[in-house]
């Protein structure tokens, strides 16, 4: 998704936005740009290029313009085709102003349209060029600069983050924030300032995150932080704490692989994590043992791929604690019914823990009095926050798009947690915690071992032969049935290759139509042995079929492996961890497969990996 990078300070900065925007790549993006202000006499200067981040770069080399008040943008587009017109910076009518920007403007039509009738000429598709001809009129019209923001940001609707420079205050950069982050690293007599962190956690050691609905004004040597009424802010530094060096990656081909490896040892770090926490953990997170123990219901949130570690959850709650637990998609959550339960707690899970409809679900809960707990990989970020209390997974900086170890870490985030509880309330002992901790250092064993043993086989045979299908569907029952959706997204989104998914159940009820010998039948086991048989019948209505069928199964399991072409199997483990034993071996199939593909990994097209927009 779209990131901004800026800079005010006494030393040209032209490489230091352009490393930060390379930083930030692995968020997605179409287009780039830069903008400075001439160091000598302050004219507005800028280049734009379409595609890559190098694409600016080396159109940046052939007009060496630089500045020591500098902003820079990567665009994943919303508003408007990926060209270079849409690419930000974006200008007032004079090109005196300039404006970087995260998020939506959601009533740029109606303003847009204002705007052009008092004489104001535009030139892209994007919402964000609104901001900067309303800006241009605002100033015109107010006696300060800070009256002029505060028509402003009452006038713009939607979630935004912005970065201005103009000629006319040469020495000072304005930042806005409502709901997308944003933060300044204060640097000695500089400032860096980007919507992540990253992007300069080597250069200072604090940073002030812009709170929500707050303006800044930003000068090499000082900072004034206003709400959106005006009012005049106290500054809340904090430390960083993110490490540039961990994110390289490491002799790996691509950071999919290095994060596939790295989940034993993140799933390891968590339950460490956890573990420490355990004693004061109702405290840390801000709920009563007693709400625990009252606890009637518990309400899970997500998207995408920690909306299928959520639904995997569900299970562990409804097992291990006993609680009615409802999952929701939060991009559907926010438009449906909502019902305030008595003593339900709501969860949210999110890597980045910026996910704008997951986000925006949290924030309608909070507005129900409901305590909100956020899973979250992300320590600076904005769910942990605003929820009443956090949990940080300790899965590390994840850069690659296709989430892998960040998944394995909710599951085991949620696992512990679901034990904790049930703990508290009186379900299982102290030991059984520890028996869960210890099941959870076996699966981070089994989750490694399994890629180990397939390694060759799927790099020499099976990664060439499933790369030539172009379509795929998956099959999962209970607990393995949100897996195999997991998987089908891996595959779908790293390698572009069809991959649709079913609980098995449903073949007959329309999906069987689909099978023929062009189809590959992934199907994921379960050994709870009557739904394991459920789920043999299926597979052997889809082998009938003609179906290339292509298992994933525990020990024992020969009737299932005896109907497929290939069968993966795995050492029996505890039902609930099923998925989190299978989940390395699936992620390096997909991996392998996309690899063959010689698809983009990484960053798949169209895909970001911080959706902060909805
Ligand atoms: C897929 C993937 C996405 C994310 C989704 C939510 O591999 O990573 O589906 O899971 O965009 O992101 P977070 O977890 O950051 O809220």
């Amino acid at each position: 998704m779209c990131s901004v990078v800026g800079y005010v300070g006494t030393h040209f900065s032209r490489d230091y936005i352009l490393e930060g925007l390379s930083r930030l790549e692995y968020r997605g993006y179409d287009s780039a740009g830069f903008a400075c202000l001439h160091p000598e006499n302050n004219r507005l200067l800028y280049c734009k290029a379409k595609g890559r981040l190098s694409n600016l770069i080396e159109k940046c080399k052939q007009s060496p313009i630089d500045g020591y008040v500098a902003i820079g943008h990567t665009r994943w587009s919303t508003h408007g085709t990926s060209t270079e017109i849409n690419a930000h910076p974006h200008f007032d009518c004079n090109k005196t102003l300039s404006i970087v920007h995260n998020g939506i403007i959601e009533n740029h039509h109606d303003l847009k349209q204002q705007l052009i009738k008092t004489g104001h000429t535009f030139h892209s598709d994007t919402d964000t060029e609104i901001i900067a001809h309303l800006f241009e009129s605002l100033i015109l019209t107010h006696n300060t600069f800070k009256g002029a923001v505060v028509d402003l940001v009452n006038q713009l609707r939607g979630a935004y983050a912005f970065i201005s420079i103009s000629q006319d205050l040469p020495d000072q950069m304005l930042l806005v924030r409502k709901r997308s982050p944003l933060c300044i690293g204060v640097g000695d007599g500089q400032m860096f300032i980007a919507s992540d962190v990253l992007a300069f956690a080597d250069k200072t050691k604090k940073v002030l995150f812009i709170p929500d609905e707050h303006f800044a004004i930003v000068k090499h040597d000082m900072i004034e932080l206003y709400d959106f009424k005006g009012n005049s802010k106290p500054l809340i530094m904090q430390d960083i704490t993110s490490d540039w060096q961990a994110h390289q990656k490491n002799g790996h081909e691509h950071y999919m692989l290095k994060e596939i490896y790295e989940q034993k040892r993140a799933i390891h770090a968590t339950v460490d994590f956890l573990s420490t926490l355990s004693p004061d953990l109702w405290n840390h997170i801000d709920i009563s043992a007693e709400q625990i123990r009252n606890l009637k219901t518990i309400s899970l949130v997500g998207c995408g791929t920690s909306w299928h570690a959520a639904r995997i959850a569900q299970f562990f709650f409804e097992t291990i604690c006993k609680l009615p637990t409802k999952v929701q998609l939060a991009s559907e959550m926010r438009y449906m019914h909502f019902f305030k339960e008595p003593a339900n707690m709501h969860i949210a899970i999110s890597q980045s823990g910026e996910t704008a409809d997951t986000l925006e679900a949290l924030r309608m809960v909070n507005d129900f009095d409901i305590p909100t707990l956020a899973i979250t990989n992300v320590a600076s970020s904005t769910m942990v926050r605003e929820a009443d209390g956090f949990i940080l997974t300790q899965a590390g900086h994840e850069v690659a798009v296709a989430s892998t170890k960040a998944f394995s870490t909710q599951l085991t985030a949620l696992y512990w947690l679901a034990h904790r509880i049930a703990l508290e309330r009186g379900l299982i002992e102290q030991h059984d915690l520890k028996n869960a901790e210890q099941d959870l250092f076996i699966i981070a064993e089994v989750l490694e071992n399994g890629i180990e043993n397939y390694k060759r086989t799927i790099q020499k045979v099976l990664a060439p032969k499933y790369a030539q299908f172009n379509k795929s569907i998956f099959l999962g029952r209970h607990i393995s049935y949100p897996f195999a959706m997991e998987a089908a997204l891996k595959l779908k989104e790293i390698s572009y290759i069809f991959a649709q998914c079913y609980p098995a159940g449903e073949l007959k009820h329309g999906p069987l139509a689909l099978i023929d010998e062009q189809m590959p039948v992934y199907i994921f086991s379960v050994q709870d042995p009557i739904i394991y048989q459920k789920l043999v019948a299926n597979t052997q209505e889809a082998k009938a079929r003609g179906g290339h069928i292509v298992v994933f199964a525990f020990e024992g399991q020969d009737e299932l492996c005896s109907l497929a072409e290939t069968s993966f199997v795995l050492p029996r483990v505890k039902t609930l961890l099923e998925p989190l034993a299978m989940s390395g071996l699936m992620q390096y199939l997909a991996y392998e497969i996309a690899n063959v593909l010689g698809c983009e990994i990484d960053k798949p097209r169209n895909l970001a990996k911080s959706v902060t927009v909805e």
